[in-house]
């Protein structure tokens, strides 16, 4: 027997509760029943986003909604303001190329936050901006960008601002309405800790009037008729939802409530500092700043001399962990822990002790239980419950 351990930055661990209730007999999505569970979700979405903006759902994968939020809001020709740090700051890249936007592109360095003056600048050099697109949590490297900085530069202009919280929401506080956040897309499979396959765009008044006057055609990602078919005392999905992950996603929240959200992000903030602490005791280099907010994932340079591609493989293989490798140019140069949703003191134990007996299998040397000590003494201080 090998036993699993889903240690990723998503998909993430499910709650057994959440597991069952996704397990329930599938209702039908037009009964009075299903509107009270959408209307529950909603209601939820809004408490994990902060806001009081229209929240909507899709059924499609965070990349869904970013190129919902791309056709919603860009027509050809418009121009954008590109803001990447990493893969999923390319994908905003790749999307508004797709959609024909005229695009700004301020390319940072991978595992460095992007830097909000050099945005405040390219929105003064061009008025003409109508959007910036950016990532919360950069999943690919582990950065968290300072959206609160980001938002304030960008709400004193006519620009909206588009944040990709997809590995971040839930895991690090981010206030949507108080940062300014116009549009913010999520997706189920992080921190709220369910399987893959929704997906949700939380809306601001000013974003609303972006997307009412683009003729860009769309259909299935149109939010009007979205936000239409969502909202008032009858809400249902335009289209057939995903009725088993909206049941899973409606007990995920209420976990999330139970645990009151400045509880869930102090829990992300000391998993992160555990496991970076592990790292760093077992002599590996953390790739990026070692930010405390730095809560949903940690990425780890690859030592020297050391088949980057091997560690993943072995580690899924003969220890049974999921860990994430580099993606794009970082291939084989970095391997990932997640720790954003279901996670809690001992998978980070889990995933460091795997990490030292792949490397020491690697012939890398190992002191060891270093990185599980360093950790242990961060969990054993926590005053929150993990
Ligand atoms: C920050 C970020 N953006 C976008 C995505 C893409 O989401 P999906 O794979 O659900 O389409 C991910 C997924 O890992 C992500 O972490």
């Amino acid at each position: 027997m090998l036993k699993r351990y889903l240690l990723t930055p998503g998909p993430t661990p499910v709650p057994p509760e959440v597991l069952l209730a996704a397990a329930e007999p599938v209702i039908h999505h037009r009964a009075p029943r299903f509107t009270e569970i959408l209307t529950e979700v909603v209601a939820g979405l809004k408490y994990v986003y902060q806001t009081t903006n229209d929240v909507l759902i899709f059924a499609s994968s965070g990349t869904g909604a970013m190129e919902s939020a791309v056709v919603n809001l860009v027509a050809p020709g418009d121009a954008v303001l590109v803001a990447s740090c990493g893969n999923f700051g390319e994908r905003w890249v790749k999307l508004n190329k797709t959609w024909g936007a005229a695009i700004t592109l301020l390319d940072f360095d991978w595992g460095t936050r992007v830097d909000p003056a050099q945005i405040a600048a390219a929105l003064q050099a061009n008025s003409k901006i109508k959007a910036v697109f950016v990532q919360f949590s950069e999943t690919s490297t582990g950065v968290v960008n300072d959206i609160r900085a980001i938002g304030e530069i960008v709400g004193a202009t006519d620009a909206v601002l588009v944040v990709d919280a997809i590995s971040g929401l839930g895991a690090t506080d981010l206030p949507t309405d108080e940062w300014g956040v116009d549009v913010c897309v999520a997706g189920s499979q992080k921190a709220l800790m369910i399987p893959p396959g929704l997906a949700y765009v939380a809306v601001s008044p000013k974003a609303w009037k972006l997307v009412e006057s683009n003729p860009t055609p769309r259909f299935y990602f149109d939010w009007v008729a979205a936000r239409k078919k969502m909202t008032g005392d009858s809400a249902q999905t335009p289209y057939t939802p995903a009725v088993s992950l909206m049941v899973a996603q409606n007990k995920a929240i209420e976990m999330i409530r139970e645990e009151g959200l400045a509880n869930v992000f102090a829990r992300h903030r000391v998993l992160g500092r555990a496991c970076k602490e592990g790292v760093k005791a077992l002599g590996l280099e953390l790739f990026g700043p070692d930010d405390p907010e730095a809560n949903s994932v940690t990425a780890v340079k690859v030592p020297a001399g050391i088949d980057g591609g091997k560690i993943g493989k072995i580690a899924r293989d003969e220890y049974g962990v999921w860990l994430a490798g580099g993606q794009g140019k970082l291939k084989g140069q970095i391997f990932r822990f997640g720790h954003c949703g279901y996670f809690g003191a001992f998978d980070i134990i889990v995933g460091l002790s795997c990490v030292e007996m792949v490397l020491a299998e690697l012939g890398h040397p190992v002191k060891w239980g270093a990185s599980v000590g360093a950790a242990e003494q961060v969990l054993m201080k926590s005053e929150v419950k993990l």
